[in-house]
């Protein structure tokens, strides 16, 4: 069975709530394209206005980070009840950006993993290796730990369903896509690594994202790849571009 491509823009830390609609207003007619879930993460205090302007649309709403307990003494954190009630879908785990600013680990990912998919909640759990990993040849050991550590008690049908996030974090926001060839060999790679904890069903049911400067450009060629289901789009879907990058195949 093929895998419905899956394309996601991760917003990180920009729009306020009144420009978060603008955008979604703007994106809204370009992102129609009925052969791709279509994914915004957004800032948590735009959840709820971006739920609100997405009405009538195919576009989703995910969230950047949510927290792995149900409520209580937690200051700042998102509960996963709290997404859901605002309409939440999706919610990107583990986040580069997240694990080297913000002390996320491949622990505390595994955690919310497990309350993500308690909640019906949709992960795209994010990897990715350093330059310095890439050039010492250990980026998809590196990598199949970060899998294997974020799926730990994971169930094979939980798994289908979830969404991977291949980001080589020398490649985010540096211009500087992967190339189609390194992007499909790590994604590949992942897919592998899915057959070795659970089965080839599994595998070919879960959903790989590349994600790096992917852009109007890029996005056709690596989204044609036998193992890349789709991308997580950081800069480019801010922009109009991101309606140019959802319909790649038109
Ligand atoms: P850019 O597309 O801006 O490189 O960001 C990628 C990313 O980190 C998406 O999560």
């Amino acid at each position: 069975m093929a895998r419905k491509k899956i394309i996601a823009g991760n917003w990180k830390m920009n729009m306020t709530p009144s420009e978060a609609v603008e955008l979604v207003n703007t994106l809204k007619p370009l992102v129609a394209n009925e052969e791709v879930d279509v994914v915004f993460c957004v800032p948590a205090i735009d959840i709820i206005p971006v739920v609100e302007a997405a009405k009538g649309s195919n576009i989703q709403v995910g969230a950047e980070n949510m927290y792995f307990e149900e409520k209580g003494a937690f200051t700042g954190e998102i509960s996963p009840n709290m997404l859901t009630d605002a309409g939440v879908k999706y919610v990107v785990l583990g986040h580069s950006e997240r694990r080297e600013y913000f002390a996320e680990t491949s622990e505390t990912v595994n955690k919310k993993m497990l309350k993500a998919f308690e909640h019906g909640i949709t992960p795209i759990m994010c990897c990715g290796e350093t330059l310095e990993q890439r050039e010492q040849g250990v980026t998809m050991d590196f990598i199949r730990q970060q899998v294997k550590v974020g799926f730990l008690n994971v169930t094979a049908d939980q798994a289908k369903t979830a969404v991977i996030a291949y980001e080589p974090i020398w490649a985010i926001g540096t211009g500087k896509t992967a190339t189609t060839e390194q992007a499909e060999e790590v994604c590949k790679g992942i897919r592998e690594c899915i057959v070795e904890i659970y089965d080839e069903a599994t595998a070919d049911a879960i959903r790989i994202q590349y994600g790096g400067s992917v852009n109007a450009k890029t996005a056709p060629e690596l989204f044609a790849q036998p193992d890349i289901d789709g991308g997580l789009v950081g800069g480019a879907s801010l922009k109009p571009d991101f309606g140019a990058i959802v319909n790649y195949n038109k």
